[in-house]
């Protein structure tokens, strides 16, 4: 059988615990129905199967995103840089390679680098073998390198790339303070000239107010299409030449 890339779930666990909490939903609602406490009756139905809905919605979205709305994402991002095929890139949080091998794919002569730190809760099959996988199994080895490293801390010298990418990373890192330094250290080893391309469904004015204390210009981009979930936004922030 042929072997096909695999760009895992993420917050697998979320996903897990919204199910479980819809399936205990369902059992009160339609199995138990009520139970009495000390001469006092509770209902659970139909009340609990609000609940359900409320916790099995959620669930499916994200499993459609994982599975179908990633990749219409990846390309709306990518689609924000005029590639050349020469750029030097940087995925920030690259996971399973999801931007990391789509920038790879619009090279010739430049190179995409990913880095990550591999947390198990953030994505499933976290980790360097499932990306070398993936990025085999595209054929993109030769133009791609993966490193473990942290965004807050990166070890690449000042204006390495031409373009940062980063999705779903910068919400994960849960300080404040460690967020502001990451998005310093994006738009440090961003060259004059450069674009980095951010996406995240929370604190996105917060990375938009770090990259203009850094000097850079940014765009927020309107939520084009609602196909991921949770919604995601997406920031252009440029080194001015
Ligand atoms: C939800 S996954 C998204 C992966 C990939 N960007 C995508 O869109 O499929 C978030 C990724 O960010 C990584 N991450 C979290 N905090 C990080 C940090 N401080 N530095 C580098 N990577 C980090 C996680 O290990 C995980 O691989």
């Amino acid at each position: 059988m042929t072997q096909r890339p695999n760009y895992g779930i993420d917050a697998p666990n979320v996903i897990r615990n919204l199910l479980i909490a819809c399936v205990v939903c369902v059992i009160l609602a339609l199995w138990v129905r009520s139970v009495t406490v000390a001469h006092i009756r509770f209902d659970f139905y139909p009340g609990f199967l609000y609940s359900a809905a409320a916790f099995g919605i959620p669930a499916v979205l994200m499993l459609l995103y994982a599975k179908v709305g990633k990749f219409h994402h990846r390309d709306r991002m990518l689609g924000k840089v005029a590639w050349t095929g020469a750029e030097m890139v940087l995925d920030v949080g690259t996971g399973r390679g999801l931007l990391l091998i789509g920038a790879a794919t619009r090279l010739t002569t430049g190179h995409a680098t990913g880095i990550d730190i591999w947390n198990a809760e953030d994505l499933s099959g976290n980790g360097p073998e499932g990306l070398l996988s993936n990025i085999s199994l595209e054929g993109v080895g030769g133009k791609t390198t993966v490193k473990s490293e942290n965004a807050c801390q990166m070890n690449f010298p000042d204006g390495t790339f031409d373009v940062v990418l980063s999705n779903l990373c910068l919400h994960n890192i849960y300080d404040q303070a460690g967020r502001s330094r990451a998005c310093h250290e994006i738009a440090r080893v961003l060259k004059t000239g450069g674009a980095a391309v951010i996406s995240d469904y929370k604190h996105v004015k917060e990375y938009r107010g770090e990259f203009i204390k850094c000097g850079l210009n940014v765009e927020m981009c309107p939520l084009e299409r609602i196909d991921t979930f949770p919604p995601l936004r997406i920031l252009v922030a440029r080194k001015r030449a």
